[in-house]
């Protein structure tokens, strides 16, 4: 049996959306730019699904722009944040994925700004009380902190965070690459300036995402060339990805709560049943329903001989998942999300993360040999 936990670093793509994407792959290849009916006929598919996209969170086309992904959604958002309106300083946090954190520190290093590194808690919490205070001392800045940590799981409190913006005039950015078409967002709802997103995370094709950006905060052009993206991204678009993008996303909302019950239960299963067969076990991040993503479950094994090893005897038993981010190769030690919440390094953490393709028996077949891996040697 081959298992595939590591869905927060990417997830399979939904045949659905393949089939929505093959007619631009083949016969409707015209680029949406010409005027001609090929080009017409891509243009609108592309307009139908920014329609699409801004229908869901219920905002305006106009607010929506597709980039490459999240990576570049986060760098256009923060970049352009303090290029566009001279932002002087920056409220972020050691734990956002490194999209964020290196784009931050970045601008640090080149003097364009100050910023604020908060602290989270050992569960990688932000206190509301320390953003406060440091919105008091640097009013006008900008905000970047994520809705779900991608390593933890560990939710943001968005409303609360947004209100805290509006009240000291700052802009909110916000990395939603794990939570978008994994919950529903009703942005007028929530008081934030950019969110981000990565296709692939929610079953669509990898290299496509997009920026959402409130219409009264428009940024200067990112890329710049032809008029594309309402001139924030020149380049010709990757036209079968926004497709997919969208067939996606709404596959995502058409079905969310049949998946949220059953990967929640999934989660659970794991939560309930790891701490019985590993005594020891403990789990890195929030696990609540509330404070915590139902796709994500980050457990911190005891000390053990084997350990060191754990994720690779779990490849070779068949069972995919990951120490980390998806770039910190086999161990957890080079996780900056896990230091920054003062984890002990020395015990081998494993993040488990699941999709609407898993299964119960899935869930079963990975305790099993998770016992037969680690639970008769482990140390008291
Ligand atoms: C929280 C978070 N932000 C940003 C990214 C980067 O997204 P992409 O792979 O679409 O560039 C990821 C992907 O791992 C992520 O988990």
């Amino acid at each position: 049996m081959k298992v595939y936990l590591d869905n927060a670093a990417t997830t399979k793509m939904d045949p659905e959306v393949l089939k929505a994407m093959m007619p631009y792959m083949t016969d409707d290849f015209g680029n949406p730019s010409s005027i001609h009916s090929f080009g017409r006929k891509t243009r609108s598919a592309i307009e139908m699904a920014r329609k699409t996209v801004a229908k869901h969170l219920n905002v305006t086309p106009a607010e929506i722009f597709f980039t490459s992904g999240g990576t570049e959604a986060d760098n256009i958002a923060i970049v352009q944040s303090v290029n566009t309106f001279g932002i002087k300083h920056i409220i972020t946090s050691p734990t956002e994925h490194h999209a964020v954190e290196h784009t931050v520190a970045n601008l640090e290093k080149q003097g364009k700004v100050s910023v604020t590194w908060l602290k989270p808690d050992g569960k990688g919490n932000i206190s509301l009380q320390e953003l406060e205070e440091a919105l008091k001392a640097h009013p006008g800045s900008l905000v970047s902190l994520m809705h779900a940590n991608n390593e933890l799981g560990t939710l943001l409190p968005m409303k609360e965070v947004g209100e805290l913006c509006e009240k000291y005039n700052a802009l909110f950015h916000s990395d939603t690459v794990q939570t978008m078409g994994h919950y529903k967002m009703d942005l007028k709802e929530i008081k934030v300036h950019f969110l981000t997103c990565g296709a692939h995370k929610f079953h669509g094709p990898k290299g496509v995402g997009f920026l959402y950006m409130h219409h009264e905060h428009k940024l200067q052009p990112f890329i710049v060339g032809g008029s594309q993206e309402r001139n924030m991204r020149g380049g010709t678009e990757n036209l079968y990805g926004i497709i997919g993008l969208a067939k996606a996303f709404d596959i995502c909302h058409l079905e969310m709560e049949e998946h949220q019950i059953h990967i929640r239960a999934l989660k659970d299963l794991m939560l309930k049943e790891l701490p019985k067969i590993i005594p020891g076990i403990e789990f890195n991040g929030e696990t609540s329903p509330e404070r915590s993503l139902y796709t994500v479950l980050n457990c911190r094994f005891p000390k053990h001989p084997d350990s060191e090893m754990l994720l690779f005897n779990l490849d070779i038993a068949g069972i995919a998942a990951s120490g980390g981010s998806a770039c910190s190769s086999g161990s957890n030690q080079g996780s900056h999300v896990l230091k920054a919440i003062g984890c002990d390094m020395e015990r081998a953490s494993v993040r488990f993360s699941f999709s609407k393709y898993n299964t119960l028996a899935e869930i079963e077949f990975v305790l099993s040999k998770l016992k037969e891996l680690l639970a008769q040697k482990v140390s008291a």
